[in-house]
């Protein structure tokens, strides 16, 4: 039987990702403005299925059916369909099947946490193994090259997902400081890093489940008017030279000045774009005052990062573990909606 006339299944769990130099602002197919880099979290995850059977009648459309958690999700689905779409001349043989995904995640959809980098990067890799069987290749899950196509095409859904399906950590965006790096797809920067970055913690303290006031591809089309854009786009790429030198060092010093600076500015640009948006809330002040008189007064390197919404991820080496939380509990875990955060850390 040739591989076209064959069904199949594959199924891939992709998690979540934490930028610490953020991607704010994109050109053209997803290009970034600036490059990024992200650490890879474990416990936000999603898991995805895709099945295909080859189709009756030929059609020149996509036809999919999507299940969300279990149940049908129109929103969701056609959300799907319009990406696949727009990477036909890429995968053109997906018309050539009948697709059925089924994916959930393993946090609660209106945590307030994103999901598009994890439902996107396990979307790929589903796509990217598919295509490989469909070519009778043989097939390795950390073959860097499903790994690099897998990026590229999970960008092309997201771009943050770009950074999602590599271990440990991931940078994005054309840099002349870091070899190999590229626009079109992340590569793996764990192995740039001293030891303690690859055991970080990240504790996502979800002050607000509501979805996000304003969407990342709406937040990105404000940079383009914003007065700062451009200072903006070479401040980061600064950032991510100095902070890959305090992170191949082990300088926590260094790390929390660059992460925590990185996160106001992403603010700081959207209180900055026309129209202007204010993502924190009050408890994301106050959980990041507290953060910072607790590190002023114990002297353990806690700090916080914020994507593009009101909830404070706190970041801290493994072995400051159970100080932190039992602080996170006194103080911390109130400010959150109704007491819920995720002990989430880096793999
Ligand atoms: O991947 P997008 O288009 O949802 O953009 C994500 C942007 C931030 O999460 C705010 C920053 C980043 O680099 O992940």
């Amino acid at each position: 039987m040739t591989s076209k006339q064959q069904s199949g299944s594959v199924q891939w769990q992709s998690p979540s990702n934490i930028a610490l130099v953020k991607y704010w602002g994109k050109y053209g197919r997803q290009y970034p403005r600036n490059a990024s880099i992200s650490f890879t979290l474990s416990k936000a995850h999603t898991n995805t299925t895709l099945n295909w059977y080859p189709k009756q009648e030929a059609q020149a459309a996509i036809c999919l059916n999507f299940t969300f958690e279990g149940q049908e999700n129109e929103a969701f689905a056609s959300k799907i369909v319009r990406f696949l779409d727009s990477i036909l001349d890429e995968m053109p043989f997906l018309v050539d099947y009948d697709l059925q995904i089924s994916s959930g995640n393993s946090f609660p959809h209106s945590s307030g946490i994103a999901s598009s980098a994890s439902s996107m990067s396990a979307l790929a890799l589903c796509l990217c193994e598919m295509e490989a069987l469909l070519a009778g290749k043989a097939f390795q899950k950390n073959d860097p090259q499903l790994l690099q196509r897998a990026s590229h095409i999970a960008r092309l859904g997201s771009g943050s997902a770009a950074r999602s399906v590599f271990p440990i950590a991931a940078i994005w965006g054309v840099h002349e400081a870091f070899e190999g790096s590229a626009n079109d797809y992340a590569i793996p920067a764990g192995h740039l890093m001293a030891p303690i970055f690859h055991t970080f913690q990240d504790t996502i303290l979800i002050v607000s489940k509501a979805e996000k006031e304003v969407s990342s591809r709406a937040g990105h089309a404000l940079m383009e008017g914003n007065p700062f854009a451009d200072l903006r786009y070479q401040q980061a790429n600064e950032n991510l030279v100095a902070l890959m030198k305090a992170m191949k060092e082990g300088d926590l010093d260094q790390f929390i000045s660059l992460v925590e600076a990185e996160a106001l500015s992403l603010h700081a640009l959207m209180m900055t774009s026309t129209p202007s948006y204010l993502l924190m809330r009050p408890n994301t002040l106050a959980i990041i005052e507290k953060i910072r008189a607790f590190r002023a007064a114990t002297a353990c390197p806690v700090c916080f990062t914020l994507d593009a919404g009101p909830n404070v991820h706190l970041l801290y080496p493994e072995k400051e573990k159970e100080q932190v939380q039992k602080w996170i509990v006194a103080e911390l875990k109130d400010l959150c909606e109704e007491g819920y955060l995720i002990e989430d850390f880096v793999g």
